[in-house]
């Protein structure tokens, strides 16, 4: 009976049961597979099954069929004492031979569908639903402001991992700990930046954008309107001067900053106190700028952690943007997704929506309420004849709640500063501020002509038909203008912003 003996290794419990594992296994992945196949729908935790559960118990159950021989072999060992180490493989015994193509054939099929999950399940770990659905509470925000984003196109692991394994690896370690502060909910609300570990920049997003490449400029209008009861339209329209604008002051324009290096030291997790700057010159000599109101010494220069400048210096929201109510409503209105014409539409919405609130079903509650209220209690013949526009304006107002605000993960608009601009955060005055000199006295610039040009301007008080050379404040504030920071008046709420100040309830937006 030597075709039942050696035939019989595998004839045992543990074996058995790991090849049903095994053939389960593979039915149930290949059903999974062809179900997101054939319905094109990708669910995250369908996904975790068919790719890291039921490969897991393929492999599991493979591993428990030679096991289960071998403890098989050892036991009849004992007892017989001569039994060959392996089996005899004879092809003319017809039950080998087809024990064989039947070996054969499985192991093919294995592999082919652990190949196919494991593939699969990479590239399910490069996905967006991966990254910003699976753990819904935390990536909230994150996912809201890119899937409104200018990159809503982009995956997340092209701005987060790159290319190359080295980075993919390194990902995927520090997955495992975020999938633990997950599960453990060890995770800080809100999610602290800037990401120590972020990739450098210039090895991400210069794999679509050259900005060496920039030239010229990029025309754009900002619209606002006033928190009066005609909400007033105003409009400034400007030319930006990313790249070299040719015959300029300052032909290099914004993108500059890149073609060097461009060092510093920020005494803030947030990095916007900059007290110290150097510059490498193209000769090789070193420009340093320092804060002349707070300056650093020698020593603490030294010691401090310095910083390359790259994109996300400038550009830290390229994709979570968050908007203050205030450009929302703008937004709205210029868009004509809110009629204008109602009185006070955009002081009382900005108050409204800035309101503390626990979570967003309350807010959207509030703004169901209280708006539609406002207006019948102080202009009721308008909450009749516009209760349409009324209800759209709810709506909306809504909305601009659920993409800005994320009350679970303590998150709002100016959670995290943008560094793009100078109007609610320092953004480019951190260092364009009039008060960082080198040895030389020279000042790194705070010109309100040499980043933009006004090419027009409209305004309550500008008279109707007369072009301002530099932009018109809509409130005299004097010198204020060009002493104090934007963001010191602007950044309404600010608690994020040393700095800001909170206005009350009156925010000027
Ligand atoms: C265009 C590039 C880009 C894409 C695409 C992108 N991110 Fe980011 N993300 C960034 C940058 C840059 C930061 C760093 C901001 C900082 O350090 O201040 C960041 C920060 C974050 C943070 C930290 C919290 C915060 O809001 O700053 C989380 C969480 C995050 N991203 C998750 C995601 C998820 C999830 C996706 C995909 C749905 C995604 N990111 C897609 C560039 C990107
Ligand atoms: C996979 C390609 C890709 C990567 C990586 C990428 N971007 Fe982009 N980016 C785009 C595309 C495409 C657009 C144009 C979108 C449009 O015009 O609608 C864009 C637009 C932009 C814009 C203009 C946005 C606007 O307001 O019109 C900026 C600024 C920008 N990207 C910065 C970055 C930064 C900073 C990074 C790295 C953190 C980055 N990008 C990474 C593809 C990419
Ligand atoms: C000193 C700050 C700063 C740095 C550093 C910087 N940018 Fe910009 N970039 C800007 C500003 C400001 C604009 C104009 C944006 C606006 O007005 O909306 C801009 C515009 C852009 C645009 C849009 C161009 C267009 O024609 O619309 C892209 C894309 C971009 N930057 C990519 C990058 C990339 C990639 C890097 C890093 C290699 C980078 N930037 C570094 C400040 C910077
Ligand atoms: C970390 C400090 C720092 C930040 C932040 C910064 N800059 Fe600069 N910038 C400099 C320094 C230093 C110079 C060189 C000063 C000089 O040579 O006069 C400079 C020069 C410039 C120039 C003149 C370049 C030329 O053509 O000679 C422009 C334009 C400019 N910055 C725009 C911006 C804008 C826009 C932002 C914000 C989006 C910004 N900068 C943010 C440090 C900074
Ligand atoms: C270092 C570069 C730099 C300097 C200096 C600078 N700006 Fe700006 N400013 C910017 C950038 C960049 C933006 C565009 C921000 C954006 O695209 O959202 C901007 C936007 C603006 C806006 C439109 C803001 C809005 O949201 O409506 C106004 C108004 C403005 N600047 C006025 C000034 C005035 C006044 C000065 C002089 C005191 C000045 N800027 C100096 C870089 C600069
Ligand atoms: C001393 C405080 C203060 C400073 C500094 C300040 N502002 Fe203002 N700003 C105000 C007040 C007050 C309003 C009036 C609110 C209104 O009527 O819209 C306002 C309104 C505005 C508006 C109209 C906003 C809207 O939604 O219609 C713009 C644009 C603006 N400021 C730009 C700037 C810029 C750019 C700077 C910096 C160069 C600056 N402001 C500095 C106090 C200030």
């Amino acid at each position: 009976m030597p075709v039942r003996k050696y035939a019989g290794y595998a004839w045992n419990l543990i074996s058995l049961t790991g090849m049903v594992l095994a053939i389960t296994a593979t039915g149930l992945i290949i059903a999974f597979l062809s179900y997101e196949e054939i319905t094109g729908v990708e669910k995250p935790y369908l996904g975790l099954l068919t790719y890291f559960a039921f490969p897991g118990m393929l492999i599991a159950g493979l591993l428990l069929v030679p096991l289960g021989a071998f403890l098989v072999r050892e036991k009849r060992r004992k007892a017989a004492g001569d039994i060959p180490p392996y089996p005899t493989v004879d092809f003319n015994e017809p039950h080998k031979r087809h024990l064989l193509i039947f070996f054969v054939l499985a192991s093919i099929m294995f592999v082919l569908v652990v190949g196919i999950a494991s593939l699969k399940g990479y590239e399910f770990t490069e996905s967006t639903t991966f990254c910003g659905e699976l753990c819904h509470t935390v990536m909230t925000p994150e996912h809201t402001a890119w899937s409104n984003s200018p990159h809503a196109k982009v995956k997340c692991v092209e701005c987060h991992v790159g290319p190359g394994a080295a980075w993919y690896v390194k990902a995927k370690i520090s997955g495992m700990r975020q999938l633990y502060a997950v599960a453990f909910h060890t995770y800080p609300t809100p999610i602290e930046t800037p990401i120590e570990n972020l990739r450098p920049a210039r090895d991400t997003c210069e794999h679509c954008h050259w900005p060496e490449k920039f030239y010229a400029g990029r025309q754009k209008v900002f619209y606002h309107y006033a928190p009066n009861e005609q909400n007033t339209p105003r409009e400034i329209n400007m030319l930006i001067n990313i790249g070299g604008v040719p015959k300029t002051n300052h032909a290099k324009g914004i993108h500059w900053h890149i073609g060097q290096e461009l060092t510093y030291v920020a005494t803030d997790r947030k990095r916007i106190n900059i007290p110290y700057i150097q510059v490498k010159e193209k000769d090789g000599s070193i420009t340093e700028y320092v804060d002349t109101e707070k300056p650093l010494t020698k020593a603490e220069i030294e010691k401090s952690k310095k910083r390359v400048m790259d994109c996300t210096d400038c550009h830290n929201r390229p994709t979570h943007i968050y908007r203050a109510p205030g450009v929302e409503m703008d937004e709205c209105f210029v868009s004509g997704r809110i009629d204008s014409s109602l009185p006070y539409m955009k002081k009382v919405a900005v108050e409204i929506l800035t309101r503390p609130y626990k979570t967003a079903e309350e807010a959207k509650a509030t703004i169901a309420k209280d708006l539609p209220g406002y207006y019948a209690k102080n202009y009721p013949a308008i909450a009749s004849q516009k209760a349409k526009q009324i209800e759209a304006a709810v709506a909306q107002i809504q909305d601009i709640y659920v993409r800005n605000f994320f009350p679970e993960m303590k998150v709002s608009w100016n959670t995290y500063p943008n560094y793009i601009g100078h109007f609610y955060t320092p953004g480019c005055f951190r260092c364009h501020d009039g008060k960082h000199k080198n040895a030389a006295g020279k000042v790194i610039s705070k010109d309100c002509n040499m980043c933009h040009t006004l090419l027009s301007q409209k305004q309550e008080n500008i008279p109707a038909g007369t072009q301002p050379k530099e932009f018109v404040h809509p409130v005299d504030i004097g010198n204020e203008i060009v002493k104090t920071n934007c963001s010191d008046c602007h950044a309404a709420g600010g608690q994020d912003v040393p700095g800001g100040e909170t206005h009350g309830g009156e925010k000027k937006e």
